[in-house]
């Protein structure tokens, strides 16, 4: 690939120059081979040696995934997971202690506990919303700051520019998993962040149908994450999934541009529902965080969620009914989805609250504000309270 200086998105993910390497082939093709043998022993003629440790098309993802993140490079992971725990483990040692928020991806949370616990390194977990609250938690052996804005449950935002002057005044590494924004959205390297994170499966890939995750920073840290971190642990990603992922990335600018209208206009029927306690979405203005997030976004993620006046139960029997909301994990792709998250934390029996996620796809908003219209029959309108947009 051979872009014209700074690209805009549109411009940078469908534009490609001629390319007689590949006998002017107007997407790159499948390098679905391990192995890359030499002209002569002292003369590669090429500087590819084997998939593990790099491939064309695998390159070519790379090089967009990076310059759509203002990213002197990124490395391409086979899944977002493979990705954050490379980016982690690149920048802790046995011992050292992490901040991170409390609200980060399961995942995420899971490998700090499961996997860094072993080697003995510490986790304070911390209210994101609270730069006190950061503050507070680091120690003499801090070495990392862990960031997800918005979270992806309750969609809390961390001030990126406050984490960014707290971190570099101690000397400590920032990592940010900025899926939910999308690079469309949300530049946290422009902000001072030291890695950015995504899970590529959901917005890039955008048709549910391929894993994929990448670390985009300096130069230098990626080559010292991509030598060590990224070969060794070979969690590599597949050529073919690096085709899908080039082909998804096509349409990216496109499609969030219309999830996030979509988005904020579901976001805005739900906030007008009687029984709806609260609309978890940074793009109402009436959420507690609405000016940081015009401040360090463009756009919103097409993921949100709804506090309902009703029980877990009540929630399940809503959600098996809609026609257009499918039910399931994950987000990002063309379809919209429900999943029941469970009782909110200050839901009682008196006055049970339940959290239901949702995931607004490419259908036509006004046929997802009819099915959606039903919630009215399933819960009871209550007096409404703290309620963010
Ligand atoms: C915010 C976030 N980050 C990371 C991941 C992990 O990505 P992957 O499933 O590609 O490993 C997910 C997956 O759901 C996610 O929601």
């Amino acid at each position: 690939m051979n872009l014209p200086k700074n690209p805009l998105p549109y411009t940078l993910v469908a534009h490609d120059r001629h390319d007689e390497r590949h006998q002017g082939a107007v997407t790159i093709p499948i390098y679905q081979n391990t192995l890359f043998s030499y002209a002569r022993c002292d003369e590669p003629g090429h500087s590819f040696k084997y998939s593990r440790m790099g491939n064309p098309t695998v390159q070519e993802l790379e090089k967009r995934v990076a310059a759509l993140e203002y990213g002197e490079k990124a490395q391409c992971f086979a899944s977002g997971m493979a990705a954050i725990s490379a980016a982690i483990l690149s920048v802790v040692r046995a011992g050292d202690h992490i901040v991170c928020v409390d609200q980060v991806y399961f995942g995420t949370r899971e490998f700090l506990e499961f996997f860094l616990h072993r080697y003995g390194v510490e986790i304070t977990y911390v209210d994101g919303t609270s730069m006190e609250s950061i503050t507070e938690a680091i120690r003499e052996n801090t070495s990392l700051i862990y960031l997800e804005s918005p979270t992806s449950y309750y969609f809390q935002l961390q001030d990126l520019s406050a984490c960014v002057k707290l971190a570099q005044s101690r000397k400590i590494m920032t990592i940010i998993d900025n899926t939910w924004a999308s690079p469309c959205f949300q530049n946290p390297l422009k902000l001072g962040i030291d890695l950015v994170v995504h899970s590529l499966t959901k917005y890039v890939g955008g048709h549910s149908d391929v894993l994929g995750g990448a670390v985009i920073g300096s130069a230098e840290l990626i080559d010292k994450l991509s030598r060590i971190d990224h070969q060794l642990l070979g969690g590599v990603m597949t050529p073919h999934s690096a085709s899908l992922l080039l082909r998804g990335m096509r349409t990216l600018p496109l499609r969030m541009e219309r999830l996030s209208g979509s988005a904020t206009t579901m976001a805005e029927y739900f906030s007008k529902v009687p029984c709806i306690r609260k609309v978890n979405f940074p793009g109402l203005p009436g959420h507690p965080q609405h000016e940081l997030a015009v401040r360090q976004m463009s756009g919103y993620g097409s993921l949100m969620s709804i506090e309902v006046n009703g029980t877990v139960d009540q929630a399940k029997d809503w959600v098996d009914q809609l026609r257009y909301f499918r039910i399931g994990l994950s987000f990002g792709g063309y379809e919209s989805l429900a999943l029941v998250v469970g009782p909110t934390p200050d839901s009682t029996p008196e006055h049970p609250v339940s959290l239901i996620r949702l995931n607004i796809g490419l259908e036509d908003p006004a046929d997802l504000i009819e099915d959606a219209d039903s919630i009215q029959s399933f819960f009871p309108s209550r007096q409404k309270f703290s309620k963010s947009g």
